[in-house]
């Protein structure tokens, strides 16, 4: 198209400063600008902008009387299930694994701006014994998890590893799995797509421009998900493959248990469609989402949501009334991401985060901020519970189960040293269990090993590290 019949198009939607620097730009640049306009749906973005922002004054809106907390026959707790029912939940867990009919859906697309690496998340090691990066430790989890199905069920079903990607993070994350060789899966197994990256925009909706001749774009958050498996035919991949279930996590939780028996089986236990897996809020003023019913619907409600006196009601027992902690980890049929991908994805809620974003001036200069210039829209994963016609909830104990990893080590929380100490702490726990009697320096247990703190007896009294038990 010539570039006075996109500047027609960029006007209708009042984008036209995007060629402010035409007449500068060299041919093969102008070539570059006009095809990445052209693949903007300026309608849909713009729609995007103004549906982000008018999202914002929905979600600002304070929520009281209208909350209520999980049903409490939709929730289950594992420290209060018997041995009896627990033992039931993972042997349904382990069937559906040893069946083949489990998948892992891995979400790093992000760009991880808090912990500042110019790498995808997953390839950070946060200085463990055997200095194993997040991608590691995740395969690691798969491979015993499918041995230790095997050797329940006396059948092999693979785990389908499904990583979804971004524009960020797709190339070094292919590159980095390759030249490991899988960590030992098997390679056609493991599955990386891409999420679409979509403009960001400044305080005025107006698209801003990364070089004069180039959009600047970011993924469209984690709820990406859904229009990613669906364009990038996973979707078809896991029918074809017989996948039932599905357990879905962000790749920065250094603890996550990959395709957890437990929540699996207990959400096939409930026939949930949809399920979520939560850790328990203990202080009313934890910044943490919670998953709770609004006008009977299920969603997660922010901190800043929730009147201060309704935080803090509490149950007969002590605990919170509104204390399942929301942390990015769930459970789906294929069935219904399905669903989501053909009836709702276009209905998604979409999020606005103002955020320091690189840009052209007017001048042509290319600025980096120091404080937030302009917006990202994302949509959430979490935002199809509404969509749910049988949700479920398993609430876990966050020592053995959530330790994220957002931040660098000078913000002293969720950050490296805390991610290393979490596991050094649990692999501890499990080893005194175990019948070791001392532990003593950083002792940490391979995923090969050990998924859960299983397979451990008889090892030495005393264990001194640094050392890796394999
Ligand atoms: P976060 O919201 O913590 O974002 O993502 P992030 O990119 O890791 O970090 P910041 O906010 O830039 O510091 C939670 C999970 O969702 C994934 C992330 O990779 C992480 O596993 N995610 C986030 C995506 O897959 N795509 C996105 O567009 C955003």
């Amino acid at each position: 198209m010539e570039v006075e019949g996109i500047r027609m198009q960029l006007k209708t939607y009042h984008q036209d400063h995007l060629l402010d620097f035409w007449d500068e730009l060299t041919d093969l640049e102008k070539k570059e600008l006009a095809d990445d306009i052209s693949s903007v749906d300026l309608a849909e973005t713009n729609s995007y902008f103004q549906r982000a922002n008018d999202s914002l004054k929905n979600n600002n809106k304070i929520l009281d009387h209208e909350m209520s907390p999980i049903n409490s026959e939709r929730c289950g707790i594992l420290n209060q299930c018997s041995e009896e029912q627990l033992r039931g939940y993972e042997k349904k867990g382990l069937r559906e694994i040893a069946e083949g009919r489990v998948a892992v859906v891995l979400m790093a697309g992000g760009q991880g701006t808090r912990l500042g690496v110019t790498y995808p998340k997953g390839m950070y090691e946060v200085g463990l014994p055997s200095k194993k990066t997040l991608f590691q430790l995740q395969a690691e989890r798969i491979r015993r998890l499918e041995f230790i199905a095997e050797e329940t069920c006396g059948k092999r079903g693979g785990i389908t590893w499904y990583i979804l990607t971004s524009e960020a993070t797709d190339k070094m994350t292919n590159d980095f799995l390759n030249h490991h060789n899988y960590f030992g899966l098997v390679k056609e197994n493991v599955k990386t797509f891409k999420q679409c990256m979509i403009p960001c925009y400044d305080f005025d909706g107006k698209i801003l421009l990364d070089a004069k001749h180039k959009i600047s774009r970011a993924p469209d958050g984690n709820g990406g998900l859904y229009r990613a498996l669906h364009q990038s035919g996973m979707l078809d991949d896991m029918r074809k493959r017989a996948i039932r279930s599905i357990h879905a996590h962000s790749v920065d939780n250094i603890l996550i248990k990959v395709a957890d028996p437990y929540f699996v089986g207990y959400c096939l236990d409930k026939g949930a469609d949809c399920g979520v897996l939560v850790v328990e809020k203990t202080e009313p003023t934890e910044a943490v989402g919670v998953v709770s019913q609004v006008h009977g619907l299920y969603r997660v409600v922010e901190y800043s949501e929730i009147p201060k006196t309704t935080s803090e009601l509490r149950r007969a027992d002590g605990r919170l009334l509104f204390n399942a902690g929301n942390v990015c980890n769930h459970y789906f049929t294929v069935d219904f991401l399905v669903k989501i991908s053909e009836c709702h994805e276009k209905d998604l809620d979409l999020h606005l985060a103002k955020k320091k974003i690189p840009f052209v001036d007017e001048k042509g200069e290319r600025q980096v901020p120091a404080s937030p210039n302009g917006i990202k829209v994302e949509k959430f994963v979490f935002d199809v519970f509404k969509y749910s016609r049988n949700f479920a909830a398993w609430e876990v104990p966050r020592d053995s189960h959530f330790s994220p990893l957002k931040n660098s080590n000078s913000v002293g929380q969720d950050c490296p040293a805390t991610a290393k100490r979490d596991v050094l702490a649990l692999h501890k726990k499990w080893l005194l269990k175990a019948g070791v009697t001392s532990v003593m320096g950083e002792v940490e247990v391979s995923p090969l090993r050990s998924y859960m703190g299983e397979n451990l007896k008889g090892l030495d009294d005393v264990i001194q590290g640094p050392v890796v038990v394999e």
